[in-house]
């Protein structure tokens, strides 16, 4: 006699050993999904670790092809790159100088893996303002929309010319993606040069670490007058509608665990290649919990990366992608 109501209903059969286990499996994460963040700062002599993000570093020119190089072998598909200035002002000036730590990384890439190693480049204003915000300031201490738009689209330009495959417009302005499309089209990059957009990017505080890393703090203030309310999902769909209608190539939700529900609102509205960002804090709080014996941060880690996926992310931007990718492996 059965214990169960309903005697054929056993789900427990295909979780019986590991070969049903595997047989039944419905997301798989792979290296080619993962994107690896990457800092390389001007002026250094040696990569600087970055304290609250265990792994990461600041990279100089050398160690950032070394790491590239390193990543690619382990089956990695891609990078975003931001670069971090030696110099800083209130309108991010050294965002489109052509000889800039970005470019200069974005042509060293391209001359050591040619077409092989898809390169995005972060396309805001917030690592070259001396202010830290993401566009230049208004007296009364807002960012000027428009005006940042227009940087955006000159630094993109640039960064298509240095030979980025996708640019990443990060700064959350209003027509961004609009503008970057004509300005690279009117450019002659029309073919070549795509646009991964920051569709619904929320004002969060799990982006502390990254600040250290990319040292762009904003200076007063914070970023909830551009970035997204986290209460709000309706929204982040209608943002993700609104890049697709301006041209965005592929669509990025950020951060990515307290926002799995908008990962797959967006997925499902849009059909667009989607990722989303594992962020600088998410990745923090594994670290430090395993550091004290508290969860098992491997497992934690790859759970993490699987459940984006399974949200419905095709890539997943993470600190992580080296060593997931050779776990993987
Ligand atoms: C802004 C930008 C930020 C991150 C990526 N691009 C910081 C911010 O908006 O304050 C954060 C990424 C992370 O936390 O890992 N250009």
């Amino acid at each position: 006699m059965s214990l169960n109501a309903f005697p054929s209903r056993r789900p427990r059969r295909l979780r019986l050993n590991e070969a049903r286990r595997r047989l039944v499996r419905e997301t798989a994460l792979t290296p080619g999904d993962l994107i690896a963040p990457l800092f390389v700062k001007e002026g250094i002599d040696d990569a600087q670790p970055v304290a609250s993000m265990p792994g990461v570093m600041q990279h100089t020119l050398d160690s950032l092809l070394a790491e590239a190089k390193d990543l690619r072998s382990a089956g990695v598909s891609a990078v975003m790159l931001f670069g971090v200035p030696a110099s800083k002002d209130a309108e991010g000036t050294e965002a489109w100088n052509a000889r800039g730590i970005l470019p200069t990384a974005v042509r060293a890439l391209r001359e050591a893996h040619g077409d092989d190693l898809v390169v995005l480049t972060d396309t805001c204003l917030d690592e070259y303002t001396d202010h830290g915000h993401c566009g230049p300031l208004r007296p009364d201490g807002t960012v000027d929309n428009d005006a940042a738009v227009t940087s955006y689209a000159r630094a993109a330009v640039m960064q298509a010319e240095a030979g980025a495959d996708l640019v990443a417009p990060s700064g959350m302005m209003d027509g961004q993606v609009a503008a970057i499309r004509a300005a690279l089209d009117d450019a002659g990059h029309a073919e070549r040069v795509g646009i991964m957009a920051y569709c619904t990017k929320y004002a969060s505080a799990f982006y502390g670490p990254f600040r250290d890393a990319a040292e762009c703090a904003p200076q007063f203030g914070d970023r909830s007058g551009y970035q997204m309310d986290p209460a709000n999902a309706d929204e982040g769909v209608r943002e993700a509608l609104t890049d697709v209608a301006e041209g965005a190539d592929v669509l990025l939700v950020k951060p990515a665990v307290p926002y799995l529900d908008v990962v797959r609102r967006v997925k499902d509205a849009t059909a667009m290649p989607l990722a989303a960002y594992h962020v600088s804090g998410e990745y923090a709080m594994v670290h430090a919990a395993a550091e004290r014996g508290w969860i098992d941060g491997d497992r934690v880690m790859a759970e993490t990366l699987i459940g984006i996926r399974r949200a419905g992310a095709d890539l997943v931007l993470t600190y992580a992608a080296g060593w997931m990718a050779r776990r993987l492996a």
